[in-house]
């Protein structure tokens, strides 16, 4: 029988980076992500994939803003704090040969609380809140928060301001 996916274990050169596979894991919130506390295990949690031989991770999602938040006190990385505590979990991956990417969500419609914002008035069909419809200021701001939990992502040791990241969309 003939290979279906002869390209699969082959590295992937990506301009910016190089991935050993193509071997992706698709992103699952594993509830780790909520807490300082864990950042130890979701390292771990990761490394083992890493392990496994998985080209590329991605992450369950981290929040770009409080609106945005998937529940109150979620996993968050819009703060250089939240940005520095990241940096085990890269690492850990690094340290297994493979790569991570991290995921940033607005949870929109989704987020299980009451003062969850949407791009309209609407209602999601798995939580009991109506998410109120943004403003168009706060549409713009919004875009300006994945600017810059993007920015801290990409350079977590660096203080990237907020405006600094509105400037670069
Ligand atoms: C426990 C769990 C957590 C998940 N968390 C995320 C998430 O944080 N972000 C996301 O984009 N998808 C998330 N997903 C969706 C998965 O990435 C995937 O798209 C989905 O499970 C469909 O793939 P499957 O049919 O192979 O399960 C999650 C899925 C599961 C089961």
């Amino acid at each position: 029988m003939t290979n279906p996916y002869p390209h699969l274990l082959a590295p992937l050169d990506l301009g910016f980076t190089q991935l050993r596979n193509r071997v992706l894991m698709g992103s699952m919130h594993i509830g780790l992500e909520d807490s300082p506390k864990n950042v130890g295990k979701l390292a771990e949690f990761y490394a083992e994939r890493a392990r496994g031989g998985a080209g590329l991770i991605v992450t369950g999602g981290f929040g770009i803003n409080r609106s945005g938040w998937l529940l109150p006190l979620a996993g968050k990385l819009s703060t250089a704090g939240e940005a520095q505590r990241h940096k085990p979990i890269t690492q850990a991956v690094h340290d297994e040969g493979g790569k991570i990417a991290v995921q940033l969500l607005h949870a929109g419609r989704y987020s299980y609380h009451p003062l969850s914002v949407s791009a309209s008035r609407t209602k999601s069909p798995i939580t009991p809140f109506t998410a109120r419809a943004m403003t168009g200021r706060e549409i713009v701001r919004t875009i300006g928060d994945y600017a810059n939990s993007a920015v801290r992502a990409a350079r977590p040791a660096t203080t990237a301001s907020r405006s600094w990241a509105r400037r670069a969309i």
